[in-house]
């Protein structure tokens, strides 16, 4: 349509948000669905932080706020980064916002100028590249397959870097492969960035308290402090404490971008729900014990969907260190012709096909940037997991 801008036709819609809204539909026509689709826990936001939220209410905690966040809230922010990360920041260097993807868009918006390249290791979170675009820069992918256990080595990340390149965008543990990188895998990786003071590197740690198996959790300036000055190191509060619907996210920097993101967010949302930041300051300053519980959960869930996944024919499911989520390989589904007689010629085709005759939603590997493959989300009960790594083993079984 002529009406509509140049922006909008570079970028599509999220396409995890696309199957999900499938998998919404079909049920809703009384198909029996099992959508393992979603990026967010099953859990329900802790009781303390709900309480936190009625609080603010009650005390008329409705007005607006500090553009980029109420002070208690920053402090917090700063606390949880010392406590947790070992990284000093002062509440300037903080800002919130709406949810991690407004902290990620803002740092874009407010940086990237036409040229500009980000690095983008693949798979990736599917909003990284196309926000790279909305931003106006040019989103650079690096293929890090299971091989390598979905991870970058230096030599791709080094051979990745122009004088163009702005940003390295890391994400660990990572959606959509759960993949996260150990101390000495990140440290090689900053062992190159060193080398390259003109980039920046944005790590994404929304998945930052689900890992598994006693895995060191570690974020590019706590293990190489020459970095700090050039790190935006975002997180929040969706993943780790169930609040996805909250809609809080968070970020520490140099002052200057810091400053820089709150401009472009004062011209666009101003500030984040006020509720919802007196409910993020309860879940960062409150109890953390149920971190371990719910953490506990989901290494349970991994354990028993990789099992599961591994014993569907053609199929290979490497054993993620975090989040929740796997990214099984189908090579050996490509090329043949389901029960229901749909020809899978890629990706798309199976997880087409495994919806329409299973039921079972999951997103095709291609939306993320590397195929074969699909992922499955975890976040769902034990039973309903069973149930739905059966029909996919009954259905790959089904393949000639
Ligand atoms: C890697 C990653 N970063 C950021 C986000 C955004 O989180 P939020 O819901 O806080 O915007 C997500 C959500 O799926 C994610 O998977």
């Amino acid at each position: 349509m002529a009406f509509l801008s140049d922006t909008l036709a570079r970028v599509k819609p999220s396409q995890t948000i696309a199957v999900t809204n499938k998998a919404r539909e079909l049920a809703a026509a009384g198909r029996d669905v099992i959508g393992l689709g979603a990026g967010e826990p099953d859990f329900d936001t802790p009781d303390n932080i709900k309480q936190a939220a009625k609080r603010a209410i009650d005390a008329g905690r409705t007005k607006y706020t500090a553009v980029d966040g109420i002070p208690e809230l920053k402090r917090a922010i700063c606390e949880k980064f010392e406590r947790e990360n070992g990284l000093k920041y002062t509440p300037s260097q903080v800002t919130v916002g709406t949810g991690g993807k407004q902290i990620l868009y803002n740092a874009l918006v407010a940086t990237l100028n036409p040229g500009d390249e980000v690095i983008i290791p693949a798979p990736y979170w599917v909003s990284y590249p196309d926000m790279v675009l909305l931003a106006g820069g040019t989103p650079v992918s690096v293929a890090a397959g299971m091989e390598t256990g979905f991870k970058l080595t230096p030599a791709q990340l080094e051979a990745a870097i122009t004088p163009k390149t702005k940003w390295f965008i890391f994400n660990s543990p990572s959606n959509p492969t759960g993949a996260a990188y150990t101390r000495d895998e990140l440290k090689a990786l900053c062992a190159v960035l060193m080398r390259h003071p003109h980039v920046w590197i944005m790590s994404d740690d929304m998945y930052e308290h689900l890992v598994f198996d006693d895995f060191d959790f570690t974020t590019p300036a706590q293990v190489e402090p020459g970095l700090h000055d050039r790190t935006l190191t975002c997180n929040g509060v969706s993943k780790a404490y169930c609040m996805t619907g909250w809609r809080i996210g968070y970020a520490a920097g140099p002052v200057e971008l810091i400053k820089a993101m709150g401009t472009i967010q004062s011209q666009s949302t101003s500030n984040p729900c006020s509720i919802a930041q007196y409910a993020a300051l309860e879940a960062l300053s409150g109890p953390q014990d149920f971190l371990a519980t719910n953490r506990e959960a989901f290494q349970r869930r991994r354990d028993l969907v990789v099992s599961m996944l591994n014993e569907a024919k053609g199929v290979t499911c490497p054993n993620p260190e975090g989040a929740f989520y796997v990214y099984p390989d189908i090579s050996g589904c490509i090329g043949k012709t389901s029960a229901g007689g749909a020809k899978i010629t890629d990706d798309e085709a199976f997880a087409s096909a495994l919806l329409e005759e299973t039921g079972v939603a999951v997103v095709f590997g291609a939306a993320f940037g590397l195929s074969p493959n699909f992922r499955v989300s975890y976040a769902t009960s034990d039973e309903v997991l069973r149930e739905a790594c059966a029909r996919i083993q009954a259905f790959c079984a089904g393949l000639s």
